[in-house]
């Protein structure tokens, strides 16, 4: 099995239904943080919204228990923190690929969404974060083709020689690293290195809000990890959740 800085403790199973939801029941029962759930396949894979994620054999498929200080607001940037450590791992992997970031959370690979990461957390009383387990999933052999928006897989891409564990071994020290990093310095060096990679910068955005729709320019991200777009108007919006939209390229 892949060889792992000493912070995880990998737990690899054959099948699980959700690895998201092995490491939940683990963490209410006091499981350390590091514990790592990697499964060869789910058979009840979950993604945003209420969405399935379809988990085939052949990618990878891991959810990692943390137990970050703070409340939930800001236990939420570790979903920028995960993008940027794969994409890390993958242009580690593959130097030929430029893996890009799309607000919030998605790694594309030329346009075409590579990974999808799910965040859920338990808080105390009083709103400090209990546990927080972070279920990432990367489509390294295969991808949907009926998943609603263009996906892809590095295999696609040509980089055939990637397992599931050759992954997690260039995704794992990239964790850490952002992990450390994002304990000691704040979310700033993490903002600048989403925002290096970022899919669609100072170019145009569609944003869907439970309520609307609008169009402007994809300007910025704020201190805590909203998205800024500039209206037609020329002022700046910030948008704390919702679904974007980049034109393909
Ligand atoms: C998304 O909709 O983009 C998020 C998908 C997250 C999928 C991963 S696969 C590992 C973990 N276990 C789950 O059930 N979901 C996440």
């Amino acid at each position: 099995m892949t060889d792992l800085p000493a912070f995880f403790r990998p737990i690899y199973l054959v099948s699980v239904a959700s690895t998201n939801d092995e490491v939940k029941d683990r963490a209410r029962t006091g499981a350390p943080e590091g514990t790592l759930v990697v499964a060869g396949e789910q058979r009840a894979g979950r993604g945003r919204s209420g969405r399935q994620w379809t988990s085939k054999p052949g990618n990878l498929y891991m959810s990692l228990l943390l137990r970050p200080d703070g409340d939930a607001g800001r236990a939420a940037q570790i979903s920028f923190l995960a993008a940027v450590a794969l994409s890390t791992a993958i242009a580690d992997i593959a130097p030929n690929l430029t893996p890009l970031h799309k607000w919030p959370n998605d790694v594309l690979i030329q346009g075409a969404k590579v990974s999808g990461i799910l965040l859920e957390s338990s808080a105390r009383a009083g709103g400090a974060v209990d546990w927080l387990v972070l279920g990432m999933g990367v489509n390294v052999a295969h991808h949907p083709d009926d998943a609603g928006q263009a996906a892809t897989s590095l295999h696609a891409h040509g980089i055939t020689d990637c397992t599931p564990h050759t992954l997690l071994g260039a995704l794992a020290p990239a964790l850490l690293n952002w992990l450390d990093r994002w304990r000691e310095e704040g979310f700033a060096p993490l903002r600048a290195a989403w925002l290096a990679r970022a899919a669609g910068l100072n170019g145009p955005i569609r944003v869907r809000l439970p309520r609307e729709e609008f169009t402007g320019t994809f300007r910025d991200l704020d201190d805590n990890g909203s998205l800024l777009v500039e209206q037609a108007d020329g002022t700046l919006r910030t948008i704390t959740a919702g679904e974007v939209f980049l034109p393909r390229n």
